[in-house]
């Protein structure tokens, strides 16, 4: 395995990192709760980077991460519940998961495909200095690899991680421990996703009742599919050609195709391209007015893995 680069979290370890991160790299760092495995969230390739570095099966929306509320409204659409939590809670370990806005530059795949964008602003000073210094909203899953533990200091990313992350940097101890905890205000009513140090209590203190998942219809919980985008059109996969009323979605070279709508996820064959592409190709060709979409064969490795999950969720018959 190769070594991790770990940093100081001084002011010319933050600027690099800030530097890595504008440049499309990932940066770990330390928050009040855990550490956060970051990249620009504006930047499709860099948040797809993220996913492959995490080795997870599926893509799961992400938490993006903002200096301040005045930056979060550029991305979530903050109606008055949103605003009296941001105003008591933040900076601080509380998410809130909002429409996301029509101009918001953030990609995608940070939001799985869905309409909504999990928004966070961190307490942490070396958080609050990178943020500032990257000036650009940063997308930031905890910094472990699927399936292990969060991790609370730069050790555990880096055994965790290694050198699959640009850069460490390393501010101590999280003081937290804990992931933040996950509000809902893009449904019906406002629910709790996932508990944490900013209690239930705390939150209905603001703005009235607040429902667990299981308790209102339609939410499931984190990284279940609450987000995900179902595509309209039939998706038909591991195909050569497209057939009759179906637009293509194609990877890799070869078939040009002409007279259907059509997408290349990667004419390269890039898979970490692949991933970046996915969900915008796939609103495309779904707007497209065709009844299906045919699916190139996607390798099953790597970032294929997520994508061809995604891909056959998207094509499993609906009820
Ligand atoms: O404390 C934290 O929140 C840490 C630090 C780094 O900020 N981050 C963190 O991220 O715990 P992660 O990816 O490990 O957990 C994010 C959770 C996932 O369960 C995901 O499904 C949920 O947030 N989530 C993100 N975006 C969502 C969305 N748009 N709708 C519903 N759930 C969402
Ligand atoms: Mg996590």
């Amino acid at each position: 395995m190769v070594a991790a680069n770990i940093a100081a979290a001084d002011e010319k370890g933050i600027s690099e990192a800030a530097r890595i991160l504008r440049a499309g790299g990932l940066v770990a760092f330390p928050t009040e709760t855990v550490y956060g495995l970051g990249a620009d969230a504006r930047n499709g390739n860099a948040v797809a980077r993220i996913f492959e570095a995490k080795q997870r099966p599926q893509f799961n929306p992400l938490i993006v991460h903002l200096p301040d509320v005045a930056a979060a409204r550029l991305h979530g659409v903050f109606d008055d519940g949103a605003e009296k939590l941001a105003a008591a809670f933040w900076p601080g370990p509380l998410t809130l998961v909002l429409t996301r806005t029509a101009s918001t530059p953030i990609s995608n795949l940070a939001s799985a495909g869905g309409e909504t964008i999990a928004l966070r602003v961190p307490g942490h000073s070396v958080a609050q200095a990178l943020l500032v210094a990257a000036a650009c909203p940063v997308a930031a899953p905890s910094a472990n690899r699927s399936g292990r533990v969060s991790p609370t200091n730069a050790a555990h990313v880096a055994a965790s991680l290694g050198g699959r992350v640009d850069l460490i940097l390393d501010g101590g101890a999280c003081p937290g421990g804990l992931e933040s905890t996950i509000i809902d205000l893009a449904g019906e009513c406002p629910a709790l996703l996932r508990p944490g140090l900013i209690t239930r209590d705390a939150v209905e203190e603001q703005i009235g009742p607040v429902v667990l998942p299981d308790e209102r219809a339609g939410v499931r919980a984190p990284g279940m599919l609450p987000s995900h985008y179902a595509p309209e059109a039939r998706l038909r996969l591991d195909a050569d050609a497209p057939g009759e009323g179906e637009a293509w979605l194609g990877f890799g070279g070869g078939l040009a195709m002409t007279g259907v709508p059509s997408r290349n996820l990667s004419p390269s064959g890039d898979l970490v391209e692949a991933a970046a592409n996915l969900f915008a190709m796939l609103h495309d060709l779904d707007s497209s007015g065709m009844s299906g979409i045919a699916v190139a064969p996607i390798p099953e490795e790597g970032l294929g893995i997520p994508i061809n999950d995604r891909l056959r969720r998207a094509a499993a018959p609906r009820d």
